[in-house]
């Protein structure tokens, strides 16, 4: 049901919801595999046959038991997509929302915040131009406990598209054997390219549908809005019967560039050890945490300010507004507090709010040691409900650290020093500064290096599970409400 004025304590009904959005799978091993479908009427039901013949694999978000599933998956659709197979909802005249149906790679819109210009990550060449950004239909997201497992589930969604007679075409976009983004396990497993420990903190995703939190599961899912937090949508009419319980998906494929990222620590260790009094090797991991805000093993700044501390590798409860507003524990531009101000202050576009995102994503490409010449970097899977007002607007925050009081209006505008993509222009600061306690600052002279480039996105629906029985013409209209 759509809520109006005052909404029922209704929960989301578990089953009718892809599991990727609930719950952050471990398997050791996923692939997420691409699809174009053919736009020819005729082709619609070898393209409901594709989808029928995932259904068996298709994973909810109901508990699994004891038993994690060996082989799952789930599946997203781009607008184009479903403008394929659901033609009746005619999608780009719906109210869905515009970022959702113009996608990534509009210069007036998406792009206004994702900032892809330099050079190698401009979305004209985005997949290795082997495909055009228009092209990406259709997401799968295979997961498997084993390589054996990754094997069987691949060869299912392999052959369900074989048997669609061209209808479904798979596109690989990776500079690898087998062209796919296959998830690379690094050792410690939760840990990224650049060599942090990742997945720390995600938002609770609370059930309870007459909360207003930003980190309940009502902002992330579509469908269960109210009239004073009147997002995500749509919301009415045929479109928002379709979307009820999906998710969007902002898929960015990051390549890491973890040769300059981890010659750009030695150099400038070398520059700042004489200045804070420290040995190079302890200023390496002293600057790789001030471009974080977290230390490599995860302690965030603000609770362990001089060294990592194990007992707070995981922490998540902490702000930075009792004592670190002047930035002298977590700098304001860290990465992790660009992208959660938490109690610092925010207000963009007259709101105060802190927009959150699920992360579900997961490293791609064998490290450095294993073969020095892969293409590595993150499979980045941010879910949303409303792709704009939290995805993007993290993503602007990312590139523009404009956002809150704690940076001076008067000053050039600093970015994010690990992932922002460096806009050349003269009202950005090239440098990343760092205040110290003695209130003097160490400033790291920029341009800095462009350490993460855009190898890819699009904006994926996670549909109900209802909307995909009925798309693979299982059910003949999703359930009524
Ligand atoms: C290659 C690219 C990226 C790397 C290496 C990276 C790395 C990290 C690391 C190490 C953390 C700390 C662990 C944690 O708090 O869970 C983190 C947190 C986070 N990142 Fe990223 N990240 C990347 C891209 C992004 C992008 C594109 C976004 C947003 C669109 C993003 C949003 C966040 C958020 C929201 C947090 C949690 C902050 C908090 O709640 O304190 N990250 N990231």
């Amino acid at each position: 049901m759509i809520y109006t004025e005052s909404p029922q304590a209704v929960k989301p009904d578990l089953q009718d919801i892809q599991g990727l959005i609930i719950n952050g799978y471990t398997h050791p091993c996923s692939v997420h595999m691409l699809f174009k479908f053919s736009d020819k009427p005729d082709n619609l039901d070898s393209i409901r046959g594709f989808v029928r013949d995932l259904l068996p694999h298709l994973q909810s978000a109901e508990d699994w038991g004891p038993l994690k599933p060996e082989i799952m998956l789930n599946i997203g659709l781009t607008a184009a997509g479903i403008a394929i197979v659901k033609p009746e909802l005619d999608i780009y005249n719906s109210s869905f929302p515009p970022t959702f149906k113009k996608g990534p790679w509009d210069p007036n819109g998406a792009q206004q915040s994702l900032f892809d210009v330099d050079d190698k990550s401009l979305p004209g060449k985005w997949w290795n131009e082997k495909f055009a950004n228009t092209d990406v239909h259709c997401v799968v997201h295979a997961y498997a406990m084993n390589p054996t497992a990754q094997e069987r589930i691949v060869d299912i969604v392999v052959t369900a598209a074989q048997r669609s007679n061209k209808a479904v075409s798979e596109l690989k976009p990776i500079n690898s054997a087998s062209g796919r983004l296959e998830q690379y396990l690094l050792v410690p497993s939760d840990y990224v390219h650049f060599r942090y420990r990742d997945s720390i903190d995600e938002p609770e995703l609370n059930d309870n549908p007459l909360s207003k939190d930003q980190q309940d599961l009502n902002n992330f899912l579509i469908g269960y809005s109210t009239l004073e937090n009147p997002t995500p949508g749509p919301l009415f009419g045929p479109e928002g019967k379709f979307a009820k319980n999906g998710c969007y998906n902002a898929f960015r494929i990051l390549y890491q560039d973890v040769e300059t990222f981890n010659d750009f620590l030695e150099q400038q260790a070398e520059l700042i050890a004489p200045k804070i009094n420290q040995t190079k090797d302890y200023t390496v991991e002293w600057l790789a945490a001030k471009m974080c805000g977290r230390w490599r093993n995860g302690s965030p700044l603000v609770l362990s300010a001089d060294n990592p501390s194990h007992d707070t590798s995981k922490s998540t409860d902490f702000g930075y507004k009792a004592d670190d507003m002047k930035g002298a524990k977590c700098p304001f531009s860290a990465h992790t507090r660009v992208s959660n101000p938490r109690d610092e202050g925010v207000k963009v576009a007259g709101s105060t709010l802190v927009p959150r995102i699920i992360r579900r994503g997961m490293p791609y490409g064998a490290p450095m040691s294993v073969d020095p010449k892969a293409d590595r970097g993150l499979i980045g899977l941010f879910l949303c409900g409303d792709i704009s007002s939290q995805f993007e607007t993290i993503y602007g925050w990312i590139n523009k650290n404009n956002f809150s009081p704690v940076f001076n209006p008067r000053a050039k505008i600093a970015q994010d020093p690990l992932i922002a993509n460096r806009i050349k222009d003269n009202s950005f600061d090239p440098n990343f500064t760092i205040p110290m306690q003695d209130g003097t600052k160490i400033v790291v002279r920029g341009p800095l290096p462009q350490f993460v480039v855009t190898r890819g996105t699009a904006y994926f629906l996670l549909p109900s599970i209802s909307s995909l029985k009925e798309i693979a013409g299982v059910i003949n209209q999703i359930p009524a409400e």
